[in-house]
């Protein structure tokens, strides 16, 4: 039997205005996924994101959860595209961190089990020491740790990222995404990213959205491809690139 799609975005159009920003994009997420989301700045990557989470609603078409999936619940983790917080915003660490679980409503978890889940969350991500700290004194790095506990504190079972490389070093990048692939264990991920070079080696699938969504089910892309759908080809230009970005896909002349 056919697996059923976690979420199936089905032939949807937005636009803020009067241009599409999205049109007729098809895209179904399955259990286990990991999708990376990639293309040109304005190319309506986080609309996209928007769109799934709910807080946008589509021109046409729709966006369809698997019924053990109730969309009231959000059972998806975000972590939205940069922000760094008003240096005067008064909320700690560790409180940013639960206010992830507002979202969900969970009748079995407690106070005291969410603030024990959430300082887990913090030590895992090596930040415990950070969590009594109000959120607009972190750096870009720490905050976007910060936000990756938030998303993950109602154990979800997508995982929504964009832009999370933003802020993170070298050092903290491959942890980074050894933890993401670890994460996908348990969990379909989308990671939206500029970062074309670095994701090829960690996603299983690429969406190229440019008005668009051009979906290719692996991570291997060609320049034909990227240069088809105004992908950020410049980013496979420099920097140590997996060399099966350059493959062609099987049946290519
Ligand atoms: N709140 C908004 N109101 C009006 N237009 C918007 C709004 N948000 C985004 N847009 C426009 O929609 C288009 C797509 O924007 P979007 O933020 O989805 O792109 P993106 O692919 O995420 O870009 P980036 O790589 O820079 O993050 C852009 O032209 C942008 O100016
Ligand atoms: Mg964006």
């Amino acid at each position: 039997m056919m697996e059923k799609p976690l979420i199936h975005i089905n032939h949807v159009t937005f636009s803020w205005d009067v241009e599409p920003v999205l049109e007729d994009v098809d895209l179904k997420i399955y259990d286990r996924d990991f999708i990376g989301i990639i293309g040109p700045n304005g190319g309506g990557k986080t609309t996209l994101v928007k769109i799934i989470m709910g807080l946008i609603q589509p021109l046409k078409g729709k966006v369809y959860f698997r019924e053990d999936l109730p969309r009231l619940k959000r059972p998806i983790g975000y972590l939205p595209q940069v922000k760094t917080l008003d240096k005067q915003f008064p909320i700690t660490v560790i409180d940013v961190v639960r206010s992830g679980s507002l979202m969900r409503h969970n009748p079995f978890s407690s106070a005291s089990e969410e603030k024990e889940r959430a300082l887990e969350l913090l030590g895992e991500m090596g930040i415990g020491h950070l969590r009594k700290r109000a959120a607009g004194e972190l750096s870009g790095g720490q905050m976007q740790r910060v936000f990756l506990c938030r998303a993950l504190i109602s154990d979800p079972r997508v995982l929504i990222l964009d832009e999370p490389g933003t802020f993170v070093d070298n050092r903290f990048e491959g942890e980074f995404f050894e933890r993401l692939k670890a994460l996908n264990e348990k969990m379909a991920i989308l990671l939206v990213s500029h970062d074309v070079g670095t994701i090829t080696s960690f996603v299983k699938t690429i969406a190229c959205v440019n008005r668009k969504l051009h979906y290719h089910h692996s991570a291997v892309l060609t320049p034909e491809d990227l240069k088809a759908y105004n992908c950020p080809i410049q980013v496979i230009s420099h920097g140590d690139i997996p060399h099966t970005i350059l493959e062609k896909h099987n049946g290519h002349a």
